[in-house]
């Protein structure tokens, strides 16, 4: 590629001069010859000059401030600048040198030392042009792959959610439900982005614990006994137990010692598991510190658990499950309604409430009959 080259001097002789001299390196280099620091800016910032040789003293803006100018510029900071002077001046030429031009020439110029001082620095721009763009490469590399693995790591978190909802009964896309209404809860009350992404991701993961609660239990078609509710209860301290970190993940990954880093499970913090153990434990929390499991009341509660508590009885009152009929919205939200201030923050309500319309949407898209984001479960193995 054709390098391009600046030549700025306020004396047009000089520049006639510079033109004569390296008419015969036309063929390679694109050169401009200026003889006004003020068009010598604007040319700058139009065209990507892989070097600027200037003057130093000039009228109006003189070399020092051109360069003053130039390295301030993002787009020209890089760019290298050989800096003529006819001085003799120790001082300018050191201040020259500290605002960062790239080389010094005394006046008059001798082809020979102009020749091999721009050669030097065409090629010293050229390292860092290559260098800039491997770094770009490479960032854009890493920012792929961050995004691989984080697009991964939601899709693990997910399955972990839909295993759990393979032992429950059959509550179609209950859980992909749960995780859109308490996003939408969450943009209403005004929660940061990421708090809110991270809720999408977490929500339906509430009742992982039942992983944990055996099917005598977790599948008994009638009313539970006192002892059977005790132990459908301890699905939130399973959950928990099930999404946070322990301390023997730490050893089994310290033991492997792969991936190269000997402090692999520190960086293996992952906000998404943390807040869903803490719905987990919290989603059957109540208002009025009447819930389980521990009985937490008002902001005791976790604004997560809140806000996942709603979400998940409007969508369990909504849909049909195998000991009751999907009650109608008016119905549902009549229930709820009821329980405000006893059940459900108020506050989370009113989100809720502002955001009805959003939740009718969801709910139609993400219906059981769709169940648009799921294949149809796999028939259950008869044995032979
Ligand atoms: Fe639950
Ligand atoms: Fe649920």
């Amino acid at each position: 590629m054709r390098k391009k080259i600046l030549f700025v001097d306020d004396d047009t002789a000089i520049l006639r001069s510079l033109q004569r001299m390296l008419r015969r390196e036309r063929e390679a280099w694109d050169m401009t010859f200026l003889d006004s620091p003020h068009a010598a800016l604007e040319q700058t910032l139009l065209s990507d000059f892989d070097a600027v040789v200037t003057d130093l003293q000039m009228p109006g803006i003189d070399g020092l401030q051109l360069l003053q100018r130039l390295r301030e510029t993002e787009k020209t900071q890089d760019v290298p600048v050989i800096v003529l002077t006819g001085s003799s001046d120790r001082h300018l030429k050191r201040e020259a040198l500290d605002l960062g031009a790239t080389d010094l020439l005394n006046k008059p110029i001798e082809i020979e030392d102009l020749l091999a001082r721009l050669r030097s620095v065409l090629h010293l721009k050229a390292c860092q042009d290559e260098l800039k763009c491997q770094n770009e490469l490479l960032e854009h590399k890493v920012r792929e792959r961050t995004r691989q693995l984080e697009a991964s790591r939601l899709d693990i978190i997910w399955r972990l959610g839909k295993a759990a909802e393979f032992r429950d009964e059959d509550t179609g896309n209950h859980i992909l439900r749960v995780g859109y209404y308490s996003r939408a809860i969450a943009e209403v009350l005004g929660l940061d982005h990421d708090y809110v992404d991270r809720l999408l991701f977490a929500a339906p993961l509430h009742d992982i614990g039942k992983l944990g609660i055996p099917d005598s239990v977790l599948l008994k078609p009638g009313k539970l006994t006192e002892d059977e509710w005790y132990i459908m209860r301890q699905h939130c301290e399973l959950g928990a137990a099930i999404l946070q970190q322990h301390s023997n993940m730490e050893r089994v990954f310290e033991d492997w010692g792969g991936l190269g880093f000997s402090t692999v499970y520190d960086s293996l913090e992952n906000p998404v598991l943390e807040m869903a153990a803490t719905i987990a434990l919290t989603h059957h929390e109540k208002w009025n510190g009447k819930g389980y499991p521990r009985g937490l009341a008002r902001e005791e509660i976790p604004l997560e658990g809140r806000i996942v508590a709603i979400s998940d009885v409007y969508d369990a009152l909504t849909s049909e499950r195998p000991y009751k009929p999907a009650f109608s919205e008016e119905k549902a939200l009549a229930i709820i309604r009821e329980d405000v201030g006893e059940h459900f923050d108020p506050e989370v309500y009113a989100a809720f409430d502002l955001c009805i319309e959003s939740i009718r949407t969801i709910r139609n898209k993400f219906s059981d009959e769709q169940d648009a984001v799921f294949a149809e479960r796999t028939p259950a193995v008869v044995p032979g």
